[in-house]
């Protein structure tokens, strides 16, 4: 499988930077971060270590949900895995994610956590692929929009590799 470089890790940094600065802004000195699980691990990291460095805040918590089964396409049915562990009603929440493809995922876990009663839900996304929507969900914090093109690293996986890689690759298509 080849992979291609699409975005690097000083590209990644200083959007990093900038999204930072835009939350601090919107957010004010405390943030509440909810991470989707795994992908948005490694970005969450950086980010969260971002915001603190910048005088913020920031208490996290984490939720894993999974609508991929192997492969590329997403099944369609989400489900959580692991709720988060904090009690998060009357929040304002910043989910932070990796990608946004289909926008099923972030539209369910938007609904979701507006239904068990958060404030207000804003969302944080490193990546996002407005061609390949299928709902109606747009990121308030985007860091990089991409053409339809699959992406590994950085903590984004393809069946549980390459999350490592330190910056952005596509796999080629047809190989
Ligand atoms: P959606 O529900 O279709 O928006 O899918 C969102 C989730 O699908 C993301 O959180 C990723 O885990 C996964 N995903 C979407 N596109 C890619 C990709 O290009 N590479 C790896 N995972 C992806």
């Amino acid at each position: 499988m080849d992979l291609k470089e699409l975005i690097s890790k000083k590209e990644i940094d200083a959007k990093i930077t900038e999204l930072s600065g835009v939350i601090i802004n919107d957010f004010g000195s405390s943030v509440y971060a909810m991470t989707v699980l795994e992908g948005a691990r490694v970005f969450s990291n950086y980010l969260i270590q971002n915001l603190r460095t910048n005088s913020s805040t920031v208490e996290n918590d984490y939720i894993k949900l999974s609508s991929y089964n192997e492969g590329t396409e997403s099944s369609g049915k989400i489900t959580i895995k692991k709720n988060p562990e904090k009690d998060y009603k009357g929040k304002k929440i910043l989910i932070i994610e990796d990608i946004i493809d289909t926008g099923l995922t972030l539209k369910f876990l938007k609904d979701y956590l507006t239904r068990n009663g958060a404030s207000q839900v804003k969302i944080c996304t490193l990546l996002d692929k407005p061609s390949r929507r299928t709902v109606k969900i747009t990121p308030d914090y985007c860091g990089f929009t991409i053409q339809n093109l699959f992406v590994v690293g950085f903590g984004i996986d393809f069946n549980e590799q390459y999350r490592e890689l330190p910056c952005i690759y596509y796999i080629e298509p047809n190989t």
